[in-house]
């Protein structure tokens, strides 16, 4: 019974001031796995060092372990001189070093949690970050244990004809009974959470780099034999990632071979194990058919993310979870001038604020929100959030700015090679950057601190007779948990004064704003001029300025920075949307114009126009109310869409004909244009306009790429007609074989803002194709629409018990994946008594079923604070 009471007992809370540094040391790991889904087992042989002078015993983490043999020293130990403590091995030693033993197996196939060693698609894999490897053998399960692997795999030859691990491959062999072996050796010291292997029938994408210093480098992507053709813009985008990594850091790869894998079933997007990542295949596998330009940039993306985090993690580890931010942000940090060095910066600012702003601005105002450097956890795997990764970077990006790109780079090179083979922290990261880059960063120190997106006010005051500005600038960052009080933060504001008769300014400043409140005094200012600020998104806080629509209007027209002048044309819009959700007369003119000059100047990028005119989505406009009227919201958008469909109808028509493309490429010019299409097509058919639909089908039907096809689709879906039906069938009989393209198909009809879109994702969720032991599948469906506002909080309630089902339902087999679907049911406080009513109970209900993981119960439990 004992079981019984652990699984309903509140889980145990980790502290990050309770950190100590391990009480032994593994310098030296040998696995041996003789391999099968039915049944591995796993021998273990770990040289052990006791660090400091202490008499603790030995603690190995396990999770779900039978230890079938324990020996130190080569003697097996009897029973009495081990014993299991909350699943750890306990084994008290005498002297300062020894050889232990250990000898589990384990059951792969019935692995559905997806941590530790899995069965996915015929293949073995394993993930273990973060606490995944305490599943697989006994080890002390913690990154500050850094350790060398040697590691020998045997499996069944025909079943499994390779055998890949971390580091270089040393020998291989043939067996007993059809079966062969393999040997792997990983030269770097690494903690577990890096420990990968990977048995399968797998086809290789094989090529070579050569990196700054001669060394010649295997690159394999690893997939199933028909996915072959897909892998080539992940290729791609590896050697790009190599290349750029030694350009802008001066970071070389570091072993002979570099792995990549692709599974079907991941919680995740991919895990940058050393020398072997494994991926999630819809971050590997791309091609016209199947794959949307968002997807080509997705795979681009975390093929840089994965291979940057081999310094950026790897090399320089950290020292506890709760040091997370500093390999995730940095890495985000990485990833994102990656790309945007491959494509636009323009266009990726945007889109990485944009996404901000819809997830780690969400969280950071909710109940979960926690500061990039977290105090505490029950289960870390509820930390791999939009915080510790997107807002991480974003930390990051103002330390960047603040030192510049070369005294940025002396502080990236001070870290690297002060910390290279040590588990570090956060506090080392900003130690290096203020010591190799000669700054202070003690105020700046507080972003790791405190959670809450600050919000700065922004008054500027002119004095005709004088010639002076002056910018008051306010700053406060609201409560978040455990934190009510709050301290000012260090906001570095790019800034520039517009004057408003020709259309230019003086200079772009860098302004720090470090005090509660503080003035900027600017002089020979003869007429008022227009603030453009915040330029380039330069710090993750919510601005609120006395701008008039006009001046607005003007920055969106005339500002330089393309980030601002996007910016100032979705302040336009969400004043419009929120003066018509408050019942105000609706004066869109402003909008109507900006959006129509935007897209006739000749000199705008495709894709930045693209941007630019999208309406705020429903989930922003709502971050904008004090209590979200999820229908009020629909509503106003709709109308405002359709007005600026209407009235700009022959430019729509215009633009969607002349950006048809004859023939499919990847070139930035082309995504421009099928993204301005794609637009233009949405505006189009919002406008009303009797063809609207058949010129969607049409789209639909004639598409050479998935970006014009699935972008035709979604369009389609928002609204009612003959060709939405037809549309839906045919997508799902000609994809239906294709597990990512499937995928498509669920989360465009979870995402669509229909009125039937609740009782359609019902619907789904009962479908032949619907499966929850996929988590790709159940993040496009119920994922998918827990995102979708207007859906979701349906007034029924419907769609906060269809999300409840499916946690509930999932939690057992895989708890990460169900934990990842409960912030939305948490965001109750922001939404009218009846719904948050209906949430905090299926919130209630969740947490009243018996066994629940630590995982749901974490994110539940907060969620109802
Ligand atoms: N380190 C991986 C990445 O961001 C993510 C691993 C997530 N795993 C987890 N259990 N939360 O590249
Ligand atoms: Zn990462």
């Amino acid at each position: 019974m004992a079981d019984m009471q652990s699984s309903t007992a509140a889980p145990a809370i980790i502290r990050r001031c309770d950190y100590s540094p391990p009480d032994w040391l593994v310098p030296t790991i040998a696995l041996d796995f003789d391999l099968d889904p039915a049944l591995t087992s796993v021998r273990a042989t770990l040289s052990v060092t006791r660090n400091g002078d202490h008499d603790q015993p030995l603690r190995l983490d396990g999770d779900g372990l039978v230890p079938l043999e324990v020996k130190v020293d080569g003697a097996v130990l009897a029973a009495d001189d081990w014993h299991l403590e909350a699943g750890s091995l306990i084994i008290a030693l005498t002297g300062t070093a020894h050889s232990i033993e250990t000898l589990v197996e384990l059951v792969p196939e019935n692995n559905s949690k997806l941590m530790g060693l899995y069965a996915s698609g015929g293949l073995l894999c394993t993930q273990c970050e973060a606490e995944g490897f305490r599943r697989i053998t006994f080890f002390p399960d913690r990154p500050d244990v850094l350790s060398r692997y040697s590691v020998r795999l045997t499996a069944d030859k025909a079943r499994f004809p390779i055998l890949l691990a971390n580091g270089d491959p040393v020998e291989q062999g043939e067996g007993d009974d059809g079966r062969h072996w393999a040997r792997w050796n990983d030269p770097f010291p690494k903690p577990c959470y890096l420990f990968a292997l990977v048995a399968g029938d797998l086809a290789c994408n094989a090529d070579r780099f050569v990196t700054m210093s001669g060394g010649a480098v295997q690159l394999g992507i690893w997939v199933r034999e028909a996915d072959l053709p897909r892998t080539a813009h992940a290729m791609q985008a590896l050697k790009d990632s190599m290349a750029w990594d030694e350009r802008v850091y001066g970071r070389e790869y570091d072993l002979d071979v570099f792995n990549i894998v692709a599974v079907a079933d991941f919680n995740f997007g991919a895990m940058e194990n050393k020398g072997l990542n494994i991926f999630n295949s819809r971050y590997i596998l791309a091609d016209p058919e199947t794959a949307t330009d968002i997807d080509y940039d997705g795979v681009e993306g975390v093929v840089a993310h994965e291979y940057f985090h081999n310094w950026s993690g790897n090399r320089v580890t950290c020292r506890d979870w709760f040091q997370l931010s500093l390999k995730e942000g940095f890495t985000v940090f990485r990833d994102q001038n990656f790309s945007a060095d491959m494509g636009s910066h323009a266009v990726k600012r945007i889109e990485d604020v944009r996404i901000l702003r819809a997830a780690q601005f969400q969280e950071d105002s909710g109940p979960l929100a926690h500061p990039i450097r977290p105090e505490s956890y029950m289960e870390i795997s509820n930390f791999y959030t939009a915080t510790i990764y997107n807002k991480g970077a974003e930390i990051i990006r103002m330390m960047a700015l603040m030192l510049g790109a070369e005294r940025f780079r002396a502080g990236s090179d001070l870290y690297f090679d002060r910390h290279d083979g040590q588990a570090a922290t956060c506090e080392d990261f900003v130690a290096a950057m203020e010591e190799g880059g000669g700054i202070d960063l003690t105020q700046f120190r507080r972003w790791y601190e405190q959670a809450g997106t600050p919000h700065v006010r922004a008054l500027l005051r002119h004095d005709p007779v004088t010639g002076t500005v002056e910018l008051d600038l306010q700053q406060s960052i609201p409560p978040t948990p455990g934190q009510p009080d709050k301290q000012p933060m260090a906001i570095p504001l790019r800034v520039a004064l517009f004057d408003p008769a020709t259309g230019t300014h003086q200079g772009d400043q860098l302004l720090m704003l470090t005090e509660a409140q503080q003035s900027f005094r600017f002089e020979g200012f003869t007429a008022a001029p227009i603030l453009s600020i915040n330029r380039g998104f330069s710090a993750p806080v919510i601005v609120e300025t006395n701008r008039s629509q006009d001046d607005l209007a003007f920055l969106s027209a005339c500002d330089d920075d393309p980030f601002a002048r996007y910016e100032a044309m979705q302040q336009l819009m969400v004043n419009v949307l929120i003066g018509a959700i408050a019942g105000q007369p609706v004066d869109d003119a402003a909008v109507i114009a900006a959006v129509r000059n935007t897209i006739t100047d000749p000199l705008l990028d495709p894709a930045f126009i693209a941007e630019t005119i999208r309406l705020p989505s429903e989930a922003y406009l709502g971050d904008q109310m004090a209590v979200v009227d999820a229908d009020a919201i629909h509503a106003a958008r709709e109308a405002l869409q359709q007005r600026i469909g209407a009235e700009l109808e022959p430019l729509w028509r215009d633009i969607h004909s002349r950006t048809k493309a004859n023939g499919f490429s990847l070139s930035p010019a082309a995504k421009g244009a099928r993204k301005l299409r794609n637009a233009a097509l949405h505006y189009l058919v919002a406008s009303g306009a009797e063809d609207g639909p058949a010129i969607a089908f049409a789209q639909f039907h004639e598409a050479d790429n998935m970006t014009e096809r699935q972008a035709a689709l979604a369009t389609l879906a928002n609204g009612t007609s003959a060709e939405r039906d037809a549309a839906i069938d045919i997508f799902y009989n000609r994809y239906g074989h294709d597990a990512l393209t499937l995928d498509k198909w669920f989360q465009t009809q979870a995402f669509a803002l229909h009125p039937d879109t609740v009782d359609q994702v019902e619907e789904l969720g009962r479908h032949k194709a619907f499966t929850l032991s996929n988590p790709n599948r159940v993040r496009s469906l119920y994922g998918a629409f827990a995102g979708n506002q207007w859906a979701f909080h349906h007034r029924s309630g419907k769609g906060y018990q269809l999300v409840a089902d499916c946690i509930i339902a999932l939690d057992s087999r895989n708890p990460q994946t169900a934990a990842r679907l409960v912030p939305p049911l948490g965001r109750w406080k922001r939404f009218d008594a009846d719904r948050a009513a209906l949430m905090r109970a299926q919130l209630q209900r969740i947490l009243a079923q018996p066994g629940l993981s630590k995982d749901v119960i974490e994110q539940a439990s907060k969620s109802l604070e």
